[in-house]
Order: C-alpha cells, then sequence, then structure tokens
C-alpha cells in the first residue's frame, strides 16, 4: 500500500508531520511531495527542520503565481509525480492552492483522496481557501474534521455521513508535542520581550493587506494594538511587500513599541505565542493554536471558518474595525475576555485516529475517487 501526503505551504507542514510519524509508526509506504508553493527558507525550509519531518520525497518547485498559474503548475507537476509513482490513497491537509491542486489530480486519476481538516467553512467565496475548501471536501473519500461544526457543513452540502471522521485536530498534535521544546528558546529575550507582557500580530490575508486603504486600515489597527502594549509583527513576505509598496513600511519599523521582524520558524512562534498577553490576527490556524494555548486571540476579519474556537476557546471576532480592535485589547487587559477550554478531542492523538482509519481501508481497497457520491440531502 502507497500513500502519498502532500505539503505545499507554510501552514501545511506542522499538519502533515504527526501524519507521517503515525504512518511511519504503523510500517506504511508513504512519500511526502512538497509542491514549492512556499520556498523561501523562512516559509518552507526552517520547518522541516525544526518540525523533524523527512526530506520530501518529490519537490515540484512551483514557486508563486496567479492563482490560476500556480494551481495549474502543481496540478501539473503532481499529475507527473503520481504517473511516476502511483500512490493507492493521496492525502492532503488544510485549505491551500495545493491541497485543491493535488486533490483534482488525484481525482482524475481515480486514486482515493483523504482531506484532513475537512468541513471548515466562512461562508465567504472572496477568500480564495474558502474556494479550495468546498472543492476539495467534493472530492475527498475521507473527510477528517476538527470540529462538529465541520460536519454539519459537509451535511448540508450533500456528503454522505459516511465519510465524515471526527478525529481532532493535527496541527494540535504538533503544537503539543513541541509546547515545551519552544518554552526553552530564546527569542523572548532577543527580542527583549518580559513574558506576558507583549502583544504578537500577524496579519497576511489579501482582503487585509493588497489594496492601499485595506493595507493602511490594517496598519492603524496596529497601531491601537501597540499604543497599548509593545507589539511583535513576524511579517508574512506577501505584507511586507504590499506595505513597502504602498509607503507603510518605514513608519511601522520606526516606530519603537513595534518590533517588525521576518517571519519566525515554528518554535520561535509557538514560543512569541504561548507567552503572548494577547495574539491580533487575521490567520486560520492561529486562531486554533491560541484556543489551544489558552492565550487571547483577536481575529481581524469578518468571519471564521472555526467557530469552535469562538464557542469553546479564547477567540473573539473583531471585524476589521481599529476602533474595535483598541477597545478589545483594554477589555483583554482588563481581564473582561473568554477564558475558554479546550475543543473536544483535541489531545495531541488526531493523527494516530486518521491513520487507524485510513490504513485499514486503503489496504482493503475501500472508496475509490470515481466512485458516485450519493447525496443524503
Ligand atoms: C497561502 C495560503 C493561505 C495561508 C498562507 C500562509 C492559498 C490560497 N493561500 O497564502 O491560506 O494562510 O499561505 O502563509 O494557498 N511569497 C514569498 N515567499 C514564499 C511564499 C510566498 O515571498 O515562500 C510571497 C510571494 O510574493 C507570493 C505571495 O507571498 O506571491 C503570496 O504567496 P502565496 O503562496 O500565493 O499565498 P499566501 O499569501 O502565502
Amino acid at each position: 500500500m502507497q500513500l502519498t501526503f502532500v505539503a505545499g505551504a507554510r501552514p501545511n507542514f506542522m499538519k502533515v508531520a504527526p501524519l507521517l510519524i503515525a504512518a511511519r509508526r504503523l510500517r506504511l509506504a508513504c512519500r511526502l511531495v512538497h509542491t514549492g508553493q512556499h520556498y523561501d527558507e523562512q516559509m518552507s525550509e526552517r520547518f522541516f527542520d525544526e518540525l523533524e519531518l523527512p526530506r520530501p520525497d518529490a519537490h515540484l518547485g512551483v514557486g508563486s503565481g496567479t492563482h490560476a498559474a500556480q494551481t495549474a503548475r502543481v496540478m501539473a507537476g503532481f499529475d507527473d509525480e503520481l504517473e511516476r509513482h502511483p500512490a493507492d490513497a493521496v492525502v492532503v491537509v488544510g485549505d491551500v492552492n495545493s491541497t485543491l491542486a493535488c486533490a483534482l489530480v488525484a481525482a482524475k486519476r481515480e486514486v482515493a483522496i483523504a482531506h484532513v481538516e475537512a468541513g471548515l467553512r466562512s461562508g465567504d467565496r472572496r477568500m480564495p481557501e474558502e474556494i479550495n475548501r468546498v472543492l476539495t471536501d467534493r472530492l475527498a473519500d475521507w473527510l477528517f474534521t476538527t470540529e462538529r461544526s465541520a460536519e454539519e457543513n459537509l451535511l448540508a452540502e450533500g456528503i454522505p455521513r459516511w465519510r465524515i471522521h471526527f478525529v481532532g485536530n493535527v496541527m494540535i498534535d504538533t503544537l503539543l508535542r513541541h509546547r515545551q521544546r519552544a518554552l526553552g528558546r530564546s527569542v523572548l529575550a532577543e527580542l527583549g520581550l518580559a513574558p506576558g507582557d507583549y502583544a504578537l500580530c500577524t496579519l497576511h490575508r489579501p482582503s487585509n493587506v493588497d489594496t492601499r486603504d485595506d493595507a493602511r486600515n490594517t496598519v492603524e489597527a496596529l497601531r491601537e494594538v501597540a499604543a497599548r502594549l509593545m507589539t511583535v509583527v513576524p511579517l508574512h513576505p506577501r505584507t511586507q511587500a504590499r506595505l513597502r509598496e504602498f509607503g507603510l513600511l518605514a513608519a511601522l519599523e520606526s516606530s519603537k513599541r513595534l518590533l517588525v521582524t521576518d517571519p519566525k520558524g515554528y518554535l520561535d512562534f509557538l514560543a512569541l505565542m504561548s507567552q503572548a498577553r494577547l495574539v491580533f490576527t487575521d490567520s486560520g490556524g492561529i486562531q486554533e493554536e491560541t484556543t489551544a494555548l489558552g492565550v487571547p486571540c483577536l481575529t481581524f476579519r469578518e468571519n471564521t471558518e472555526r467557530p469552535v474556537t469562538i464557542t469553546h476557546g479564547t477567540n473573539q471576532l473583531l471585524g476589521v474595525d481599529p476602533g474595535r480592535t483598541g477597545r478589545a485589547v483594554d477589555e483583554v487587559l482588563a481581564g473582561r475576555d473568554p477564558d475558554g477550554r479546550i475543543p473536544p478531542l483535541w489531545d495531541g492523538r488526531a493523527a494516530e485516529r486518521i491513520l487507524e482509519i485510513l490504513a485499514p481501508a486503503v489496504a482493503s481497497g475501500a472508496p475509490t475517487g470515481c466512485e458516485t457520491q450519493t447525496a443524503v440531502a
């Protein structure tokens, strides 16, 4: 039995890592394919070292481009990969362009597909990830979910219940595995920060940084945070490029209350996140990681595809409103924010559960990608 795992972009690496560990434990034959969607040392290579990921068996080297060009390059490269190295099942994670591109290739080759982190929905088709999620789930044979809302979303879209498996969160598997090690990092001291006395901010969503008005609004919100707490901002390359283009970067970098840095590796970022007074972000995964850590999270977005971080966790949705951001930081500093609890099955064993379901099913030649999907609704 041959399983092929796909990773392409930064948020994929911490999700495939525990799956590969669990597969290795079962002595399954695995290939890891890196599409190359992210390629900077800081966005990719460093994660392989820190997460002790094996070197990829294949690297497609697709790089950046328009969504169409990037998706097309991943598809062509992955088609070639499956031609040379046939797989019994392809495992894709998350919602990036590489996720959908590889699922589509596998489906056309009638190779079974497992989607890890299935069923999350923001309801906002302006997010490229939302399109990737809906389509990947439509193609997948096994849909592994992180929270109950995902199952409801999938059932409402006509996905049969028997394809859906609530297993927990592989990203949290990785977080729990590395949490202690991260606390030993010296990143806080290097940045001159005291535990519990700074904010950590990450902002990269196209809707927040890609136009001049949106970028200006985002910078204003950052200033609201920095007016109240020392603020660390590891900048995604996209944000760095846009802010420079709009002439907004120099002022940020010169502010004494804002520490603008390059993107951080996994362990340094985990160290910063777990000891922050609060996190301000537009990321998807960070909403979940802060919930797992019990750190207050203020999300600079209109919606979230991860509602359990609000119903159970420490997350609050702010919209994209700088004024509300300042008030929300005041509330956190006054101790008036959700305590949060750990969502069901976020216990570090999600990858094991996935492989326990997947391995016997693939070995017995269970569902293939060409099988007709019957709607239950
Ligand atoms: C992608 C994911 C997003 C995820 C984010 C995390 C999609 C649709 N989006 O967005 O869900 O939250 O990764 O980082 O797949 N760049 C570099 N170096 C790199 C990678 C990118 O400089 O290693 C720059 C390039 O200018 C590129 C831009 O960042 O054009 C955007 O990269 P891309 O992979 O298209 O999307 P992300 O914004 O990173």
